[in-house]
């Protein structure tokens, strides 16, 4: 089925000028952007973003990366679009990330893993909706 999938660039990836790079991984893919926003995140926002980790260990050291540096967020449009950008994005940590996958490529740890996909439809929904409303 056609589905859309939020995904962020994160601070990582954005400081080290690989948005295109990414981009172009999603477009080669058949994921469409068809929403984009580079945005500073308020941590407020972030820990709004993360409600589903705030019990976890590392929620502290996850809101304080993902306030470091502006993010790049955008909705993809595609067929199975949820498992494919998971796909392209490679296990969360990077160590463990498929070769020629974006974390594999681009990430350096698993708080610095360049990139954020949703995890279901259900999730997108509601993650789309966090940045771009309806
Ligand atoms: P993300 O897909 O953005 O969702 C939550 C983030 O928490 C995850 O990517 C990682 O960057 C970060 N994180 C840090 N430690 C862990 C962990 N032990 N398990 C899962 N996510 C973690």
């Amino acid at each position: 089925a056609i589905e859309r999938t939020l995904s962020i660039i994160k601070p990582d990836a954005v400081a080290k000028n690989v948005i295109g790079k990414i981009y172009t991984r999603f477009e080669e893919a058949g994921l469409k952007i068809v929403a984009a926003q580079m945005k500073q995140l308020t941590r407020e926002e972030a820990e709004g973003f993360y409600a589903a980790h705030k019990e976890r260990g590392f929620f502290k050291d996850l809101v304080d990366f993902m306030v470091s540096g502006p993010v790049m967020i955008q909705a993809l449009e595609g067929e199975n679009a949820v498992l494919k950008n998971r796909e392209l994005m490679g296990a969360t940590d990077p160590k463990k990330a498929d070769k020629g996958t974006i974390r594999a490529d681009f990430a350096d740890s698993i708080d610095a893993n360049a990139v954020h996909g949703s995890d279901a439809v259900e999730a997108a929904a509601v993650e789309i909706a966090y940045f771009f409303g309806k």
